[in-house]
């Protein structure tokens, strides 16, 4: 059996003030299994983003729980919930949020940095990550002299340099072309394989289905479905 590595139960979340307050989430529960890479699908203004920022401990939810590792995070206090974020969870920004005046390596040994890593080890383990994503000669290289799939590459090899159990990566592919989508997504489905690790996507693309082993749609702040993945789904309907 698989363990749960991240479970969400019952959120609730409002954002804005006054007349423009809004309900973005309004009871979500899920959970992911290690070795699953997860689709998160909806409508632009669905709570996508504020679903992925308060699974990633990014935010406070005004009500409902999340887990990590069976932890409930609530009950951290500020430091190990720090120690949590850096340590247990990976984020991907459709963005990429690289520093620009760092090079690749120093951008992904600085997941390593923070968490006191021996400057060695940090290297070396930046080097290595760089490589499995196929960035083992662009160490050097700036953010503003790679391409767009390199400095997504790169960000990925950042969320998972420090053996994350959680990514989470918001429209990684988002401004991506097709190519490059696919590699990066390849790359994030090889890294669901292992049996420890969660990847859970949010994306608008459906030709991102074929990697998905399970797909969550949400609109309106609600999750109106949770299934197995499109080849599952065909499956189930030739069965
Ligand atoms: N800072 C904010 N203040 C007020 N409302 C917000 C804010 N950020 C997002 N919202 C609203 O919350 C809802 C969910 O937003 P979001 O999670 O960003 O959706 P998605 O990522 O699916 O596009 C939307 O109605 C959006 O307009
Ligand atoms: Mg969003």
């Amino acid at each position: 059996m698989t363990d749960t590595v991240l479970e969400a139960i019952d959120l609730v979340h409002h954002l804005g003030q006054g007349a423009g307050r809004v309900q973005a989430l309004k009871g979500v529960s899920l959970s992911l299994k290690g070795g699953e890479l997860v689709l998160l699908m909806g409508p632009s203004g669905s709570g996508k983003t504020t679903l992925l920022s308060i699974l990633g401990c990014l935010m406070t939810p005004d009500a409902g729980t999340v887990k990590v590792g069976g932890e409930a995070v609530a009950n951290l206090d500020p430091e190990a919930l720090a120690q949590l974020r850096r340590e247990r969870i990976g984020f991907i920004f459709q963005s990429y949020h690289l520093f620009p005046t760092l090079n690749a390596q120093d951008n992904v040994r600085l997941a390593l940095d923070v968490r006191g890593e021996r400057a060695r080890t940090a290297k070396t383990a930046a080097r290595e990550v760089l490589a499995t994503v196929g960035l083992g000669h662009k160490g050097k290289s700036y953010p503003r002299e790679l391409s767009g799939g390199e400095q997504q590459r790169v960000a990925i090899a950042r969320a998972i340099v420090g053996k994350a159990q959680v990514i989470l990566a918001d429209e990684p592919t988002g401004a991506l072309d097709t190519a490059n989508g696919q590699a990066v997504m390849t790359l994030l489905a090889e890294i669901a394989k292992d049996p420890s690790r969660a990847v859970l996507v949010v994306t608008h693309d459906p030709r991102i289905l074929p990697f998905a082993d399970r797909v969550i749609h949400i609109e309106d702040g609600r999750i109106i479905s949770d299934e197995s993945g499109s080849g599952a789904m065909k499956k189930v309907l030739q069965a």
